[in-house]
């Protein structure tokens, strides 16, 4: 099967992955095997510039393969490894930091963001990462990269940093990657109003049990204005009703909408249904990933696997590099 053409992202290891991931960017993930060659990588590298205390590293960047994996990344035809494992990409990273101003990576919206977040840790890594970013992408001549909207700067720096490459040394080895956006919608927290991420503490993990789902479903903020249950609620500002769109039937979700908004439905019992429907789309999930997490070893094969499919694509590029370079 001849396939479109390649794809690269990075997910950073954060440790058990959540409906926001799920949503955002892994079931994206998923579904490109089908039409493209994929190239998935865990940044541990890129965590680095933001984890000091690294006792979990090692763990996080496990639990982030069980997910990927269980959630359907197909390790024959993908290539899915852990970034720190094809050290090329450091190599490559110094050599594009050359073609790279400084001044543009300051002025990153995310660099600032990330400064004011960590004010006691603005490491020359954290200037770096769009840099490593790159290295990431064009090591494997990635053509597209998935990503949520929030990472558009970097694929356009990233795009900049390989022109002035091939420009500066004459040469067309590096290709510029196209950012693929997919309208995912922002997947909101159970606080019903920020973006669901663990440092939150909104998040609802995909590896729970059903028993602890259903715990931080019921804590869901629903429509602010409905106080009492006897109130007409809103669908449209309601953060369990867009979950119900992806999660339930759609003949369900007409109901919903329709008995919410004459308070025929009340937000516990919509609560409740939800609990239900996710628990049940997540089955196969959670039982997949029983299985690989009862076999550590040979979820690390993966992973070495993967990393030497990588590393032979890698070594291919970087001797195309240097000696773009002229490096004596
Ligand atoms: N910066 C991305 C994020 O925060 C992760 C990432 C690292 C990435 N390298 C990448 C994404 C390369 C796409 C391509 O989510």
């Amino acid at each position: 099967m001849s396939k479109k053409g390649r794809v690269f992202s990075g997910i950073r290891p954060t440790g058990r992955a959540h409906l926001g991931n799920y949503l955002g960017a892994i079931k994206n993930y998923v579904a490109l095997q089908d039409d493209y060659e994929c190239i998935y990588c865990i940044v541990d590298v890129h965590a680095l510039t933001t984890v000091e205390d690294t006792l979990n590293l090692r763990q996080n960047t496990f639990e982030m393969a069980l997910d990927l994996l269980a959630s359907g990344i197909r390790p024959d035809e993908t290539i899915l490894f852990v970034q720190s494992h094809v050290p090329q990409v450091m190599e490559l990273h110094t050599y594009l930091s050359m073609v790279t101003p400084l001044g543009k990576l300051t002025d990153l919206p995310t660099f600032k963001e990330k400064a004011r977040q960590q004010p006691h840790n603005v490491n020359y890594g954290l200037v770096g990462y769009p840099v490593l970013m790159t290295a990431d992408i064009v090591l494997y001549k990635s053509e597209l990269v998935p990503v949520g909207i929030d990472q558009a700067p970097h694929i356009e720096f990233a795009r900049e940093i390989v022109r002035s490459f091939n420009y500066r040394y004459n040469t067309n080895v590096l290709i510029e990657p196209q950012m693929k956006t997919t309208d995912v919608p922002k997947v909101l927290g159970i606080d019903g109003k920020e973006k669901m991420s663990k440092s939150l503490d909104n998040h609802i993990e995909l590896a729970l049990t059903p028993e602890e789902t259903r715990q931080r479903v019921m804590m869901m903020v629903t429509d602010p204005q409905r106080i009492k249950r006897s109130d007409p609620g809103n669908p449209d500002v309601c953060n369990v009703f867009s979950m119900h769109k992806i999660f339930t039937p759609p003949e369900d979700v007409e109901r919903i909408n329709t008995e919410c908004r004459r308070a025929g439905i009340g937000c516990v019992d919509c609560k409740k249904l939800f609990a239900e429907n996710l628990n049940r789309a997540l089955e196969p999930f959670r039982a997949r990933r029983a299985e690989l997490a009862s076999q550590p070893d040979q979820v690390y094969a993966i992973l070495e696997d993967g990393a030497r499919r990588a590393r032979m694509i890698a070594e291919q590029t970087m001797q195309e590099v240097r000696a773009a370079i002229q490096l004596p």
